[in-house]
């Protein structure tokens, strides 16, 4: 897919970047809330949700603890569940393999109460470092727990790690921590501040010298606003993105999910260098 076939894939049919659903309201709301937000007392009045996701390849339940009083980071969002059942149903070659590793390591940014990253090492007995941002890393780890023989059922392991996109003393403890082979994330994309912190990210993690492999990064995203075209344009410059599965919206929705590939042009381009001196 070339650079304007993903530009129209991204684009709402909305035009504005006005309120389309009730998700993008909470999402405005809750990051300004999230700003001056008292946690404890936050915590005091919550209310938990919770749900029991099935993995039929493995025939086993992921529970998921959410606490949506306390902000985006404790709420399970559709793009979640896009990429959980791509792992789980296998219908999509391109997309199942890109695991074909093993051992398989994967690096989750952004992973809020952790369904992805759980899913991920239950089904494909993979070691998956689940981060987000330090407050969200007290619930994730209650999820892990709470799922630790679903986890292992192929013998699969999940770490909680505290890692702000752009922090670069937490990336660097996270880089440390060993190679990944993928790097995945759902529903990064919402808000244009975050733009440039999680290219930061990407580039820490897919680019530069150390990096002595290909690597890709795997993004659920739901398409909100025309302005997340914002992020695409910039990402084009260092990654080579695909799109390879398309959720449409659901009756009476009008968010619908891409899953996206992307792999850093520098890197490609080395390799094809490498190769041509062979
Ligand atoms: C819309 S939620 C998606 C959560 C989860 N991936 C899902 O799909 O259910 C966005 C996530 O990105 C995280 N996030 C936002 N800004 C971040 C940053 N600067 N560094 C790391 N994570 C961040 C939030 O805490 C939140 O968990």
């Amino acid at each position: 897919m070339n650079v304007p076939q993903i530009q129209q894939e991204i684009q709402t049919e909305n035009d504005s970047d006005e309120e389309i659903n009730p998700c993008t309201m909470l999402l405005i709301e809750q990051h300004q809330e999230n700003k001056e937000q008292d946690t404890e007392a936050a915590a005091a009045k919550d209310e938990v949700h919770v749900i029991t996701h099935h993995l039929n390849s493995i025939k086993s339940n992921v529970v998921i603890r959410q606490l949506p009083s306390q902000g985006i980071s404790f709420k399970l969002w559709p793009a979640a569940s896009t990429l959980v059942s791509l792992l789980d149903n296998h219908r999509n070659a391109a997309f199942s393999a890109l695991f074909d590793h093993k051992p398989l390591r994967i690096l989750e940014l952004g992973s809020g109460t952790g369904l992805v990253g759980i899913a991920a090492a239950a089904i494909l007995g993979a070691h998956v470092t689940v981060t987000d941002l330090s407050r969200a890393s007290p619930n994730l780890q209650f999820n892990v727990e709470a799922n630790l023989k679903t986890i292992g059922v192929n013998g699969g392991h999940v770490e909680v790690a505290a890692m702000a996109w752009g922090n670069d003393e937490e990336m660097e403890a996270v880089k440390n921590k060993g190679e990944y082979d993928v790097i995945m994330g759902s529903d990064l994309v919402y808000h244009d501040h975050l733009y440039e912190p999680l290219l930061r990210a990407l580039r820490f993690f897919m680019l530069g010298d150390e990096v002595d492999k290909e690597r890709v990064f795997v993004m659920a995203h739901s398409k909100r606003w025309k302005k997340e075209s914002v992020f695409f344009k910039k990402a084009y410059k260092e990654f080579d993105v695909k799109v390879l599965h398309r959720d449409d919206p659901c009756d009476g929705d009008r968010i619908g999910i891409l899953v996206c590939t992307f792999v850093a042009k520098n890197k490609n381009k080395k390799n094809i260098q490498v190769l041509g001196c062979e």
